[in-house]
């Protein structure tokens, strides 16, 4: 018998090539594109199989539900994210999904019934890499969701509402008193766990996260005739904020972190002065008053850099998450599982964003981290030891099993 750990691991392989990537090479799979559709296909039938009945919500979400031992019981849902960031690893997002999947397997063919049911939600679009804002599909669900984010386009200039009914969208909203719980395995992404020599740990809560895009306007000139002294380079003055930010973060606490991982020069071209760039900032801390301190001076030192070099600025907050705590009754429980599973409870925090921290608007939250490779994520190169989410399957059945044990039904 394959066991479910190591099953859960070899699905994320199989979803990671064409036709379940974007791109020929490597995996890409973003929100709405032929690719996530046929991995959706590939899960529902997995789902199906592991003994859950299968819809699609509004926001294009795919969820399995397996049914408790009464009926119209509220459901702890167990979920993570199917699209990826652009040549990604195969773990980030849908290891959460085929372990939740691994769950209900289990359960099905011991012919057990929880006094809950189990709602496997494999999200749409987590990572925000081809609409700005992120996380649209687990906003939806716990009815966090702003219209005017709808409102977006992608790289291509492909509208959101041309691919989905904008107007129906907010209908995956979940009725609070439907949800017992939400729990998410999710990997690491971050080398703790390996440090410490453990196989998984729990989460304690998830870093605030910023986002923003900003445009630097200069003005396009001959690259050969225009004299450096009179030159309004947009590039030259994006490449200043970009180093004003690293220094910002750098200068700050260790959880403090500041990135620009986008950069785009408008119709750049090799002999052209450049008129226009634009690029995404991205702020994270621990806590929320951390995070926007650094981001008023990057945006401040940004300003400044605009000023000296006579360049126009627009700055667009598309993203404010703030920290989400994840719920101490509910770590417990995984603490205890973590035992019982013969393993060392550990508590650790996210710097990474998760559907979990939408999700804690909706319901009490937990996370299950896995220890991933040297903590390479968001990289090709990103490795899960089979063995670890086998641990962690355990773990999340343990998890189940002392849920039941606490629920009251009243
Ligand atoms: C998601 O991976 C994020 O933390 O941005
Ligand atoms: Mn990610
Ligand atoms: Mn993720």
């Amino acid at each position: 018998m394959v066991e479910g750990g190591f099953r859960a691991v070899s699905r994320c392989d199989e979803l990671a090539v064409q036709p379940f990537s974007d791109s020929p090479e490597g995996l890409t799979r973003t929100y709405l594109s032929p690719a996530y559709y046929a991995a959706q296909d590939k899960l529902a039938q997995w789902m199906a199989e592991a003994g859950m009945s299968v819809r699609r919500d509004a926001a294009m979400n795919l969820i399995g539900r397996y049914e408790a031992s009464a009926p119209d019981a509220p459901a702890l849902i167990i979920g993570s994210h199917l699209d990826s960031v652009r040549n990604a690893g195969h773990y980030d997002g849908p290891l959460g999904i085929m372990l939740g999947i691994e769950v209900v397997a289990a359960l099905s063919s011991a012919g057990v019934r929880m006094p809950f049911a189990i709602e496997v939600y494999a999200f749409g679009d987590e990572e925000g890499s081809r609409f700005p804002a992120a996380m649209l599909t687990s906003r939806a669900v716990a009815g966090t969701l702003d219209p005017v984010t709808l409102d977006v386009a992608d790289r291509d200039g492909v509208m959101l509402g041309e691919l989905v009914d904008i107007a129906a969208y907010p209908s995956a909203k979940r009725a609070p008193e439907s949800v017992l719980a939400y729990l998410e395995a999710h990997i690491e992404q971050g080398p703790v766990l390996e440090a410490q020599g453990l196989a998984i740990g729990t989460v304690t809560g998830i870093a605030a996260q910023l986002r923003f895009e900003i445009e630097v306007g200069g003005t396009a000139g001959h690259a050969g005739t225009t004299a450096m002294d009179l030159r309004r380079d947009a590039v030259a003055g994006m490449a200043a904020m970009v180093l004003a930010a690293e220094s910002v973060a750098t200068a700050g606490p260790a959880d403090l972190v500041a990135t620009v991982g986008v950069v785009q020069v408008h119709l750049g071209a090799a002999n052209v002065v450049s008129g226009k760039c634009s690029f995404t900032l991205d702020v994270r801390a621990g806590v929320a008053t951390r995070r926007d301190a650094a981001a008023d001076e990057i945006l401040r030192l940004f300003r400044e850099i605009a000023n000296l070099r006579d360049l126009c600025l627009s700055v667009r907050k598309v993203h404010d998450l703030p920290a989400s705590p994840c719920d101490p009754a509910l770590m417990d429980l995984l603490d205890k599982a973590t035992g019982a599973a013969s393993q060392t409870p550990f508590r650790l925090v996210s710097g990474a964003g998760h559907d979990a921290m939408i999700m804690a608007t909706l319901c009490p939250t937990a996370m299950l981290f896995i220890r991933c490779r040297g903590g390479v994520s968001h990289n090709p190169a990103e490795h899960v030891d089979p063995a670890d989410a086998e641990v962690a399957l355990r773990v999340m059945l343990g998890f189940i099993e002392q849920l039941g044990a606490t629920f009251d039904p009243a």
